[in-house]
């Protein structure tokens, strides 16, 4: 599928069978999701436009890369993909960062706005959208369609575990962001929730019930 990336690294994959692992307390939880976060971002960014710049060594003048223009936005959703945000600012400790707020409903687990405020000329920014979680996709079309509505144009979204059906809502509703997954489980349960998944990632990050 054009525009998606389904990770294979084994760090990654070992890293979240960790994560799965139902005896996984909130400590290790949070570390384990900013290290994937760290990994997924290598990949992710790997395509971020880089200018020559001239840099004196000690041995002599030279062109070399960084990079270049209005770099990064990284956009979690809450409360999950909060905990997705250090891994990423460890690469790129000057991105902004934007807050999307959103939570399921519980009778029709369709997405519910409370909070969205994102960094100012977003439209020249490459946006990161971050949330461990892609289960039936409507957070993650609601959160696109926010940053489009703002004039977004350049996103990337990046989640650690994604389901079939959350994937395909995302892809067919803008085929043009590009995706990241740690993981593409099985399916969805009749609760909306991942299968096998890891539970509730806001609850495991945040320690609530
Ligand atoms: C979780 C998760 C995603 C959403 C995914 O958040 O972090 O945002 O569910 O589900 P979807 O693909 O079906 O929309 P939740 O609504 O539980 O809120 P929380 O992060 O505040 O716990
Ligand atoms: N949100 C979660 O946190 N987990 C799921 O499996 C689905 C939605």
């Amino acid at each position: 599928m054009e525009n998606v990336t389904i990770m294979d690294h084994p760090l990654i994959q070992h890293k979240i069978s960790m994560l799965r692992d139902i005896r996984t307390g909130t400590n290790e939880f949070r570390s384990l999701v900013e290290e994937i976060s760290v990994l997924m971002g290598y990949e992710a960014l790997r395509d971020l436009p880089t200018e020559e710049v001239d840099v004196t060594t000690p041995i002599e003048n030279c062109k070399t890369p960084m990079i270049s223009g209005k770099k990064l936005a990284v956009i979690p959703v809450l409360r999950a993909g909060l905990g997705m945000v250090g891994g990423l600012l460890t690469l790129v400790p000057s991105a902004k960062v934007g807050h999307i707020g959103l939570y399921r409903d519980p009778q029709t687990h369709e997405p519910q706005e409370y909070y969205c405020k994102l960094p100012e000329s977003i439209g020249e920014r490459i946006a990161v959208v971050v949330d461990p979680m892609l289960a039936t996709g409507g957070s993650a079309v609601a959160a696109v369609d926010f940053i489009k509505q703002r004039g977004g144009r350049n996103i990337k979204f990046m989640c650690i575990i994604a389901a079939p059906e959350g994937l395909k809502r995302l892809h067919e509703a803008h085929p043009d962001v590009q995706i990241y997954i740690g993981h593409l489980d099985k399916c969805l349960n009749e609760n909306a929730y991942i299968m096998p998944g890891l539970g509730d990632a806001g609850d495991r990050i945040f320690g609530t019930k």
